[in-house]
C-alpha cells in the first residue's frame, strides 16, 4: 500500500484526495506549517516513511517549493507533487526543486489517482532493495563511548569536547549521543537549541530510514551533529535498550565517529551503548571514591567480557594537592592511567557559556590534554585542523570571552567558581596506598541482587547471569577435556 501525505488547508481537496486513495491519507497542515522535511515526519505519528507527499502550493508557493526542495534533497526517495493553479507560472521553479508532478486544486478523482500511481512508481523505482539497506554501509564508524561510575567527573566535558574536535578534524564525520536519557545536558555544554531529541529518533520515522534520521540531528557551529537528551526526564522511560542498539548501529553506518555521552554507572541505555561500543573512554575524578568505583567498574566490564582493547582511561580533576598521585590511581585500578585533565578554572566558565574548550583557542593546560585526547583518535590530525580552523575563524560573542582571556576574575565570577573552591576528595593523606577495591562479587558465587555496588539494572544482571553461565560452560567444556572427571561427574577430588 502506498504511503500518501497531502499537506493542504482545504478541506475539499483532502476529500477528493481520500475518495481517490480509498480513504488510505494522511493529511497535514499546509506547507507553511512544515517548516522541513523533520518537522513533517514528525507529525506522523509513526508511520513509515510516506512514498508521496503532495503539498498545496496556493496561495503561498514560496513555502511548498522550499519544502519540496528540501525533501528532494534530505528523502530524495519520496515524490513530491505540487498542487497548484499557477502550474504554468511555477512549472520551472518546481523542476528546480526536485517536484515530481503539479496537480491542479480543482482536479477530479481519476486524474488525483493517475498522478499519484505515476508518483508512487517513481517512488518505488527510487526506494533501494531492502536487501541493499540490510548490506553493510560503506562506513562502520568508531563508536566511542564515555562512562563512569559516578556522576560529575566530566563525562560530557569530555565528550562534547571530544565530539568537537573529532568533527573539526574531519568534516561531516562525527555525531554526539546524549544517552544520558533523563539530565542529558549536551545541548547546554554545546549552546544549542534543539528541535528534536533522542525521542525523535528512536520512535517515528526516523528508526525506518538513515536518510530521515539525519534531518532529525542538530548541527553544532562545528560541523559535528549532534542527538540531544529529552527534555523531559519522564520520556527516557520510553527508551529500550534495544532502541540504543538500533540507533548506534544505524549512526556507526553514517558517521566515522559517533561519540556517546553517558549518564553515571551502568543504566540500561550505556550498557546497550557499551555492547555496540568500539572505543571506551573511562573516566574518573582524582579521589577516592571515584576511583574505587573505576575500579569496579572496569572489574564489571571485564567479567562481562565488554572491555574493549581500544580503551583509554582518563584521569579527571588531575591535581596532587588533593593527596593522590597517577601511581597510586594506577595501582587501584590495576591498569595504566592514558590521559590526565588538570584542574581548571576554564572548564567550568567553557561549560557556563556553552563553549567547547577546543573551540577556544585557549592554550590552557586542559584545553591542550582534550586536543591529545582528540589526536588519539585521529592520529594527530585533530589539533593541527583544529588549530588551522581557530586562526580562520572570526571571534565573537561568548567564545571571545573565553579565548581572548577576558578579565579572569570578573570570568571566574561568573563561572560561578574559582579553583580554590573546588574540592579534591577531602580525607586522603598524602602518598597514602588506596586498597584495592574487592571484585565485584562473581555471579558464579552468589546470586546478583538489584542492591550492588553499583546500581544493577535488570540487564546488567541478565548480562552478568549469561556471562556466567558462558563461563560455567568453558568449565565444564576443560573439565570434560580433564582425565579426572568422567561424563561431567567429579573423581578424585
Ligand atoms: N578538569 C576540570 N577542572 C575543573 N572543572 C571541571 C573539569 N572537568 C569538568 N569540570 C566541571 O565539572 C562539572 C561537571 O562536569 P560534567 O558535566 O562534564 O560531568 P558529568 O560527568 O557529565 O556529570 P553528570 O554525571 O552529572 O552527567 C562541570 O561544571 C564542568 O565544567
Ligand atoms: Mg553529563
Amino acid at each position: 500500500m502506498t504511503r500518501i501525505v497531502l499537506a493542504t488547508a482545504s478541506a475539499d481537496l483532502e476529500s477528493r484526495f481520500r475518495a481517490a486513495t480509498g480513504g488510505t491519507l494522511l493529511a497535514l497542515p499546509p506547507a507553511a506549517a512544515l517548516a522541513d522535511p523533520a518537522h513533517l515526519l514528525s507529525r506522523l505519528d509513526g508511520a513509515g516513511l510516506p512514498e508521496v507527499v503532495a503539498l498545496d502550493a496556493d496561495p503561498a508557493a514560496e513555502h511548498a517549493l522550499r519544502l519540496a526542495a528540501l525533501l528532494d534533497e534530505q528523502c530524495p526517495q519520496i515524490a513530491v507533487i505540487l498542487v497548484t493553479e499557477q502550474g504554468r507560472d511555477l512549472g520551472l521553479a518546481a523542476i528546480r526543486a526536485g517536484v515530481h508532478d503539479i496537480l491542479h486544486p480543482r482536479a477530479e478523482i481519476p486524474e488525483i489517482q493517475a498522478v499519484l500511481t505515476r508518483a508512487a512508481q517513481t517512488a518505488e523505482s527510487r526506494t533501494p532493495p531492502p536487501t541493499s539497506a540490510q548490506a553493510p554501509a560503506s562506513v562502520t564508524g568508531r563508536v566511542i563511548s564515555v562512562v563512569s561510575p559516578k556522576g560529575g567527573v566530566g563525562k560530557t566535558t569530555v565528550a562534547t569536547n571530544l565530539a568537537v574536535g573529532l568533527a573539526r578534524a574531519t568534516p561531516d564525520s562525527t555525531v554526539l549521543v546524549d544517552l544520558d536519557a533523563q539530565f542529558g545536558d549536551v545541548a547546554s555544554a554545546l549552546d544549542l537549541t534543539p528541535e528534536f531529541s533522542l525521542i525523535d529518533v528512536v520512535h517515528g520515522p526516523a528508526t525506518h530510514d538513515s536518510m530521515v534520521l539525519k534531518t532529525f540531528l542538530t548541527l553544532h557551529e562545528s560541523g559535528l551533529y549532534a542527538i540531544c537528551g529529552p527534555s523531559s526526564p519522564a520520556a527516557s522511560d520510553t527508551i529500550t535498550g534495544e532502541d540504543v542498539t538500533r540507533l548506534l548501529q544505524v549512526l556507526a553506518r553514517e558517521f566515522h565517529y559517533v561519540v556517546v555521552d553517558t549518564a553515571p554507572g551502568l543504566s540500561e541505555h550505556t550498557l546497550a551503548a557499551l555492547d555496540e561500543t568500539t572505543d571506551h573512554v573511562l573516566l574518573t575524578s582524582m579521589d577516592v571514591p571515584g576511583v574505587r568505583g573505576l575500579r569496579k567498574e572496569l572489574d564489571t566490564l571485564t567479567e562481562l567480557g565488554m572491555l574493549r582493547p581500544s580503551r583509554h582511561v582518563v584521569v579527571n580533576f588531575a591535581d596532587k594537592r588533593g593527596g593522590l598521585s597517577i601511581a597510586d590511581v594506577e595501582a587501584t585500578i590495576g591498569v595504566k592511567v592514558d590521559l590526565q585533565l588538570p584542574l581548571s578554572t576554564a572548564a567550568r566558565i567553557s561549560t557556563n557559556q556553552g563553549i567547547p574548550l577546543v573551540m577556544s583557542g585557549s592554550r590552557d593546560p586542559l584545553t591542550k590534554q582534550l586536543r591529545r585526547l582528540v589526536d588519539r583518535f585521529t592520529d594527530g590530525q585533530g589539533s593541527a585542523g583544529a588549530r588551522e580552523l581557530d586562526r580562520r575563524r572570526p571571534r565573537r560573542g561568548r567564545r571571545d570571552a573565553v579565548a581572548a582571556g577576558q578579565d579572569e576574575h570578573e570570568l571566574d565570577r561568573r563561572g560561578g567558581q574559582r579553583d580554590g573552591d573546588v574540592v579534591v576528595s577531602p580525607g586522603t593523606e598524602a602518598g597514602i596506598g588506596l586498597p584495592v577495591a574487592p571484585a565485584v562479587q562473581r555471579v558464579t558465587d552468589q546470586p546478583v541482587t538489584a542492591d550492588g555496588p553499583i546500581p544493577m539494572t535488570r540487564r546488567l544482571m541478565r548480562l552478568m547471569n549469561r556471562a556466567a553461565g558462558a563461563q560455567e560452560h568453558a568449565d565444564r567444556e576443560s573439565d570434560d577435556r580433564d582425565p579426572r572427571y568422567r561424563g561431567g561427574e567429579r573423581s578424585g577430588r
